[in-house]
């Protein structure tokens, strides 16, 4: 146990309930970290109100029988300040084995789950024939670090990325690719083709036959038939759409060094077999009303602007379901099939009634039951300099992998400058570590849910909090580490097996902050 507020909740345990006269684990210390000490215990207060008594008299109490069991010998010291809290102050031996210990264990102090918990994780998430969006890079930075942190802890994570890769936009999708011949859909097809540099064209063509030609627009209703009643040689065309979109996004995941493989990929396809059984369950359960021709379901607690409750469309007047049918259909799933415990959705924060009230109405029909938890996990804008959303020179919303590409091309010439003696293989090298750690470090260090000015200077500076600077930080420590090897021979595996000496108050600073670690994952 490496988190000395963590040890400190088990020195003081005893002593609490010792006072209150109740069992051990019954009385909570509440140990926080202190502006004034190393800790503070606040459990005095809400154990002296429960008890009738003087809260200082208390922790008076509490501090002498630590003292008498011998607990506090060799942890530390205590202080009541106020009305009755506990400063305590770390004995240096203490802080020293501590700093030992979590070098020595795997997780370096982070404690594993009791009980692992399945946790799924719905990430990234970009559509099919569709470019990927500075968007997409918020929530496939923000997901991956969730995988990680879960696993971490011990969790058994899902990786699921929802593609957007079914719905009535692929009939016009489809008639267009049709249209452009059979070459169209092989890979380096080039301008003419499904170009995956230009999927966002690809797309907008479609779009614009479908306005403005008639015929076109009904073959694409048509096509949208023959998808949904199974048609094979329409699933094929699907497919090729489907591929062409799922080889270039795992170029972009391969790129910025993410987890998420074809193997992750859940669309919302993969849902439609489930559509009408979510209709027929909540049809069952009496939550299904007809509202203007559609079935929808009325979730409690939602209303429009005009203060009318707000429906929950499941099925359209002509039969067709939407995105909430494969979202209620994708709660079952992850619950019933995957055996989730906790279901994250790294989506961005336009997204957050649609998510409420999926859960809403997902809670109502008895899918989604504690301690079965789902969240939304949004996040903000990602602004230009100018406050607006960011778009590219031309006015079109950034392309994520432009964004990857040219963090890269910045950071080799920064390098270039700072160190033109590397050669051109390792300077690619490091650009690329540099350049996407920048990024992935601005990503995670602002505030998530807030939006954020992209600032290529600031995130890819050398100095202050960005991602430059903690790399080089750690080079510096490497080379520490190197030359202790070369000079005196000590081999830097060694080191975790010994307790250090903590003496210079920055010592004991950088200790603390360390032990930090399992408090802050
Ligand atoms: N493809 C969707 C979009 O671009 C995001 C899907 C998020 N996940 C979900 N289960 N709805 O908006």
């Amino acid at each position: 146990m490496a988190d000395p507020l963590v040890v400190a909740a088990q020195v003081l345990a005893p002593a609490f309930a010792q006072v209150a006269g109740r069992p051990v684990g019954d009385v909570d210390p509440v140990v926080r970290p202190s502006d004034r000490a190393d800790a503070q215990a606040n459990g005095a207060l809400p154990l002296a109100k429960s008890l009738g008594r003087n809260p200082r008299e208390v922790a008076e109490e509490v501090v002498a029988a630590v003292i008498a069991s011998g607990a506090a010998e060799g942890f530390g010291t205590f202080e009541i300040a106020g009305p009755g809290f506990l400063n305590i102050t770390f004995d240096p031996a203490f802080v020293a084995s501590q700093v030992a210990s979590s070098a020595q264990d795997a997780t370096l102090g982070v404690r594993q789950r009791d009980t692992a918990q399945t946790v799924v994780i719905d990430y990234s998430a970009p559509n099919v024939a569709k470019e990927m969006h500075i968007g997409h890079l918020r929530t496939t930075v923000i997901g991956d670090a969730l995988v990680r942190l879960h696993e971490y802890v011990g969790d058994r994570v899902v990786r699921e990325n929802h593609i957007g890769d079914w719905g009535t936009p692929f009939g016009m999708l489809i008639e267009h690719l049709v249209d452009l011949g059979p070459e169209a859909g092989t890979a380096g097809a080039g301008d003419d083709g499904v170009s995956q540099g230009d999927l966002d064209a690809f797309y907008k063509q479609a779009r614009a036959k479908f306005d403005s030609d008639e015929a076109f627009a009904d073959r694409s209703r048509a096509r949208v038939v023959a998808l949904q009643s199974g048609d094979p040689e329409t699933l094929r065309l699907w497919q090729t759409l489907v591929d062409l979109s799922t080889t270039y996004f795992a170029a972009v995941y391969a790129k910025l060094g993410v987890l998420l493989t074809h193997d992750d990929i859940v669309g919302e396809s993969y849902y439609n077999d489930l559509l009408p059984q979510v209709v027929t369950r909540l049809s069952d359960a009496g939550l299904l009303v007809e509202s203007d021709g559609a079935d929808v379901v009325f979730p409690a607690g939602f209303t429009n602007r005009d203060g009318d409750p707000l429906p929950l469309i499941v099925q359209k007047g002509g039969g067709g379901f939407n995105y909430a049918t494969s979202d209620l259909a994708c709660v079952i799933d992850r619950v019933e099939r995957v055996g989730a415990d906790l279901i994250l959705y790294v989506v961005g924060a336009p997204q957050a009634q649609h998510f409420q009230m999926v859960f809403a109405v997902a809670e109502m029909a008895g899918w989604l039951q504690a301690p079965v938890r789902a969240v939304h996990v949004p996040f903000g804008n990602v602004l230009g300099s100018d406050r607006k959303m960011l778009r590219s020179r031309s006015g079109e919303p950034t392309k994520f992998v432009e964004v990857i590409d040219e963090s890269v091309e910045r950071a080799a010439a920064a390098i270039a400058e700072k160190n033109p003696d590397l050669s051109p293989d390792e300077r690619a090298d490091v650009a690329r570590m540099i350049g996407i750690g920048a990024l992935k470090y601005a990503e995670l260090s602002t505030d998530r849910v807030k939006d954020y000015v992209f600032d290529w200077d600031r995130m890819l500076s050398f100095d202050g909090d960005t991602g430059p600077y903690l790399q080089y930080a750690h080079a510096r420590i490497c080379s520490i580490f190197r030359k202790a090897h070369e000079q005196v021979g000590i081999d830097r595996a060694s080191m975790a097996a010994l307790t250090p000496t903590i003496v210079e108050p920055q010592e004991r600073t950088l200790a603390l902050r360390l032990l930090g670690f399992d408090a802050a994952v």
